[in-house]
């Protein structure tokens, strides 16, 4: 039997997985050592490897077959545009996907003007303004606290993960539009979903009757 690889997204993520994982009697005793300094870990029993990565590197490796299996943030998918097999939602870490500024951006989205959209995801805000709402806008990447954006008045609006929605609540920010729900999925290389089928339908059957 060959080893199966998972890619898990570094943080909170991956151990809300190994919990859902442990459900379906999949675990890993070296990964809960908090303090290692290993990026691979081994469960020869089960014939399973594991390493954390970067989120946005995690389809990356899918994709290349360096890891037969990922679970990563719908967002990460949309970003990274990788060609792989998105199989099952996991339902964890549920947020949305939107468009936020102040309630005075409301008439400039209306009107189509030609706005500044200040981003992460600079691929998920082109493909929704451009081709969802056909409206041309200047996209900025950011790499993160994107709410500072349109309060500096770098941009007028962002495109941003909301989840609770305290961050743009106490920055004087408001959902203007939702481009599309979250949540992590787990994503399967091409070659692996056909090689070894039976071992990863086996998987995402099991986790599906804990979701
Ligand atoms: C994310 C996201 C928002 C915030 C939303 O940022 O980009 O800023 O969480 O959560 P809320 O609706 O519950 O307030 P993250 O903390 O990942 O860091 P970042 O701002 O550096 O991207």
């Amino acid at each position: 039997m060959r080893y199966l690889t998972i890619a898990l997204a570094k943080g909170r993520l991956a151990e809300k997985t190994m919990e859902l994982f442990s459900e379906i009697g999949i675990n890993c005793e070296e990964m809960k050592d908090k303090k290692t300094r290993k990026l691979l870990f081994v469960n020869e029993e089960l014939g399973l490897k594991f390493f954390l990565a970067k989120a946005g590197d995690v389809p990356t490796y899918v994709e290349y077959g360096a890891a037969d299996i990922g679970v990563v943030g719908k967002d990460t998918i949309l970003e990274e545009g990788r060609k792989i097999l998105e199989v099952v939602d996991l339902k964890l870490g549920n947020c949305r996907m939107c468009v936020c500024g102040p309630a005075s951006a409301k008439e400039l989205l209306k009107h189509h003007e030609m706005i500044r959209v200040a981003s992460k995801y600079p691929h998920i805000a082109k493909d929704y303004f451009y081709n969802k709402k056909h409206q041309t806008v200047e996209i900025i990447k950011l790499n993160g606290s994107v709410e500072l954006a349109p309060i500096v008045g770098l941009s007028e609006v962002i495109v941003d993960i909301v989840e609770t929605g305290s961050t743009l609540r106490e920055n004087g920010l408001e959902v203007l539009e939702e481009v599309c729900p979250l949540s992590a999925r787990m994503v399967v290389n091409n070659v692996s979903m056909k090689m070894e089928n039976e071992r990863i339908m086996d998987i995402i059957q099991k986790l599906k009757a804990v979701i």
